[in-house]
């Protein structure tokens, strides 16, 4: 058993240990701490190519069968400027009805939308299964079309299909000085018929001594690929295409999945005989994202271009890119990992797998290498050197990603979509900042740290999964578009506001956010001037907030009433022999939560506590007292409530009343919870001591204290909860034999054992969230406010009920006003609903 034990140990908890992956802070839709502009239309759907102007004013949206334009210019609104429509005739919808499409897939999905020119852009859509390209003028928003009077043929630029997926870029429209006054010139990656099985990567529209230029059809350059995304990088002259495709290079009976980068150059004019209107700068290599020993993360979903820091070299840049795995043990993960282009371009110009044409198999070359592949400029190179870097495209290494390794492995979350920033923090150090879509619909915000990634937050930004999502930043307005099936939201990159304490704006690690001593918020760290509190690397609130800390142990080694160093908070009144659960507010997801007892101990025999950091006991005359819990976070502590169980006077009728009354809720197995009429909430804050004395009380009171009534002991009922056996185990047995007797002795043995576990499990688990540190009674005159830590309800994303309203309006007015209030955001009484008492003050029916 001990045995097991240590296997159940070993699997269990080590793990658990490593993948402490969890966004700190949820923002549900609708959540009052994010609030995100929405653009949305029953005329306008599909809105899945996003392009912004350079301004950053304007987004441009290609949607379905239209192309609109969005004033983005105003932060929080998106309001419609232009719409563009653009859709098949009658008979181009019979035409593509008859071929046997769906209805619903035949209107014209944009999916091509670029700048071309200061004065206009390039579109194309996959117009009822026949693509279509044509101009439209920025100025007026019209379609212009080309020379020849018609829209120009898509196929090659656009898919038939509008769930294919593919990539385009125009390059040279501003990145280009070496072309001054031309236009740009369309990459693109996609499959060229009807049916989908011609993958090409092209160039259209080439201007001057260019060509249009196409891939050799020759076997093997492409297999069967999924296009994600393309970049130009000026200083290389070189267009990057990124998919995934088959991997023939592996003898693997299993189709193997591999993701890939490709280059072509810019400056490729295709060979005079040999690779005529062919590229001559084609190659591809293969992206590894794999953790040591472990199966590789092969399925590239989405890759993002993160351009070199100030003054580094392009070598620097860096592609993060979000993987799949094919095989089920990672199934429902996804793993990110970063590519240097310095990494990239040595394994270019390193040595060439060759297929042999006979067996149709990869070997690593051989043979002397006559030509480089992958080299710009070969366009007057002889015939031999043509044909050797037509049969040598492959690079023979993999790019591995920097450090060797995962940048981070989400633990549950398939991520689709990525974008990436680097951003200053207030030491001057550069973090990167990774927004990742789940499919979901959540979108994370993560910072990637020496000690590991941290995911700072994470906001719903859609409900139903959606086919098609696309992401689009801009760094400019901190905002992150995103666009689905049903339309396009801005989310703001961060909401410093949201932190209400220097020790919350501490602890969340957000590069963007740091605490202003002077004005005492959380802002934007471009905001402060100086002394910005902000430990994105440590988060040291001790430090940044230059808060006292003052250990309970010696608060409590004075054997003083808590209410001498911390005034009792909530009152709950009980009934002896009732169960009382007594709730912890969650501030965060990463804090541990512990309670304790001054002068006495919370003993796993007597106390439960739950995963969700309640705490749940009987009621008897050992209980009774005070309860303090903390919550521990980056080896900072906070109180978060505290609590006075105190036995009610009267019956168990009025212990019921008043237990209502102190914002808790009631309820039987039989009925479904009870929200307290705000009657009874006053009357529940009125009746403490406390409230009337007109000392300031340093606590908040919690008023989610939920607190159970149970006059029958019996617990019938078909909601009896689980809980109930850990209460009977409190209750003195009868009539035992001597077999039951054997029986309870290895049960407790058993018992004993999994304590001793559970202990190491905990011991481990604080291991895991980081050391525990001071413990902090907050003090009332605390310059950072450590103060109005203990309102993270102000700020909860579910709307707080009536009773919280009424209870806040009763400090307030008895000068207990805190931050949220003065900021004025504490929810007023009228939001009071039935669903916000419930929602936020959850009962426990028992
Ligand atoms: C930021 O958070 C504060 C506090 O929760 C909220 O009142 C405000 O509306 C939020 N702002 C945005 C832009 O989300
Ligand atoms: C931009 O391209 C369009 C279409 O080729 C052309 O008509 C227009 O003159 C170009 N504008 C400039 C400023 O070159
Ligand atoms: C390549 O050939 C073109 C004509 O085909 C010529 O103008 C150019 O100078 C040649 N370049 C090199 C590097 O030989
Ligand atoms: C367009 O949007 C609808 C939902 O609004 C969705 O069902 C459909 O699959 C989408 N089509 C494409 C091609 O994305």
């Amino acid at each position: 058993m001990a045995l097991w034990m240590l296997a159940w140990v070993a699997i269990v908890i080590l793990p658990a240990c490593q993948a402490r992956l969890v966004p700190r802070v949820s923002f549900p839709s609708g959540s009052s701490g994010r609030l995100l502009s929405r653009f949305d239309s029953p005329t306008i759907g599909n809105t899945t190519t996003l392009l912004l102007s350079h301004d950053g004013e304007t987004l441009f949206v290609g949607a379905r069968d239209a192309v609109i334009s969005l004033d983005v210019s105003q932060p929080g609104v998106m309001e419609l400027k232009r719409k563009l429509d653009w859709f098949p005739t009658t008979k181009d919808l019979d035409d593509c009805s008859m071929k046997g499409k769906v209805k619903t897939d035949c209107p014209n999905f944009i999916r091509v939308l670029q700048f071309l020119n200061s004065t206009h852009m390039y579109t194309c859509g996959t117009f009822a299964f026949s693509p279509r390209c044509t101009y439209i003028d920025s100025q007026t928003f019209n379609l212009v079309f080309g020379p020849s009077g018609k829209p120009d043929e898509g196929r090659g630029r656009c898919p038939y299909d509008p769930y294919q997926r593919n990539t385009a870029i125009i390059v040279g429209e501003r990145d280009s000085l070496q072309r001054a006054g031309g236009d740009g010139e369309l990459y693109t990656g996609t499959v060229a018929d009807y049916r989908g099985n011609r993958p090409v990567i092209s160039r259209y529209l080439s201007e001057g001594n260019h060509i249009d230029l196409k891939l050799d059809d020759t076997l093997g350059w492409l297999e069967d690929p999924t296009f994600i995304s393309s970049t130009f990088i000026p200083s290389e002259e070189k267009v990057y295409f990124f998919f995934s495709e088959e991997g023939r290079e592996y003898d693997f009976i299993e189709k193997f999945t591999v993701s890939r980068i490709a280059q072509v150059c810019t400056s490729d004019i295709g060979g005079q005989r040999t690779l005529q209107r062919r590229w001559t700068t084609f190659s591809k290599a293969q992206l590894l994202c794999q953790a040591e020993k472990e199966l590789p993360y092969n399925v590239l979903q989405d890759i993002v271009t993160l351009p070199p820091p100030d003054g580094a070299s392009d070598d620097e840049t860096l592609f993060y890119g979000i993987f799949t795995s094919q095989w089920s043990v990672n199934s429902g993960k996804s793993a990110v990992c970063a590519f240097r282009l310095g990494d990239i371009k040595k394994i270019f110009s390193g040595n060439y797998k060759v297929l042999n044409r006979d067996t149709l198999r990869w070997s690593t070359r051989v043979q002397e290498k006559v030509a480089n592949p992958g080299e710009c400029g070969l366009h007057n190179a002889s015939d031999s050197d043509l044909r050797f870097v037509k049969e040598n495209f492959l690079a023979d290494e993999s790019v591995l990603p920097i450090g060797k390794g995962l940048a981070l492995v989400s633990p549950d979350q398939s991520y689709s979509k990525i974008t990436a920033q680097r951003t200053r923090g207030a030491n001057g150090k550069d973090y990167t900042v990774l927004l990742l879509l789940t499919e979901s619909g959540f979108l994370h915000k993560v910072v990637l740290l020496d000690q590991g990634p941290h995911i700072i937050e994470e906001v719903q930004v859609f409900q139903q999964p959606q086919a098609v999502k696309n992401l689009l930043l801009s760094i400019s307005k901190g905002m992150v578009f995103v666009g689905t099936s049903d339309g396009v939201l801005g989310v703001p990159t961060s909401n410093c506001s949201y932190y209400w304490s220097c020790a919350e704006c501490v602890l969340s690690r957000d590069p963007f956010c740091a605490w202003d001593p002077n004005r005492k918020a959380c802002a934007d760290v471009t905001s402060i001037p100086a002394d910005a509190g902000q430990d994105v690397d440590g988060a040291n609130v001790v430090e940044m907030c230059k808060v006292t800390t003052i250990t309970p142990r010696a608060k409590f080694g004075q054997h003083k009433p808590p209410t001498e160093s911390c005034p009792p908070g909530e009152q709950v009144l009980v009934s002896l022999n009732e169960v009382v659960t007594l709730r912890c507010p969650e501030a965060s997801k990463l804090a541990s939560v512990h309670w304790e007892r001054p002068n006495s101990r919370i003993s796993p025999e007597l106390y439960l506590q739950r995963s969700d950091g309640s705490l749940r006991f009987l009621a008897t005359p050992v209980t009774l007292g005070h309860y303090l819990c903390f919550s521990t976070e980056s080896g900072y502590q906070q109180t978060l409530a505290l609590y006075t169980v105190k036995q009610n006077s009267g019956g168990a009728s009025t212990g019921t009343g008043a237990g209502a009354g102190a914002g808790a809720a009631l309820t039987t197995p039989a009925t479904t919870p009870t929200r307290p009429s705000s009657q009874s909430t006053v009357k529940g804050v009125g009746p403490g001591p406390k409230t009337e004395a007109p000392k300031p009380t340093l606590f908040w009171r919690r008023p989610d204290a939920t607190i159970t009534f149970n006059t029958d002991r019996k617990f019938t009922g078909v909601n009896r909860p689980r809980l109930d056996q850990d209460v009977e185990k409190l209750e003195p047995a009868e009539g035992r034999s001597y077999f039951q007797e054997l029986v309870a002795v290895s049960l407790m043995l058993a018992l004993a054992l999994c304590v001793i576990l559970m202990g190491a499990l905990y011991a481990l688990r604080q291991k895991c969230r980081g050391k525990s540190g001071p413990q902090v009674c907050p003090r009332r005159d605390s310059e950072a406010g450590s103060l109005r830590e203990q309102d993270p309800l102000t700020r909860s994303p579910s709307p707080t009920a009536a009773a919280t309203g009424n209870k806040r309006k009763g400090l307030a007015q008895n000068g207990l006003v805190q931050n949220g209030l003065v900021h004025g955001k504490a929810p007023s009484a009228k939001n009071g609903s039935p669903r916000g008492s419930n929602g936020h003050l959850p009962n426990t029916p028992m």
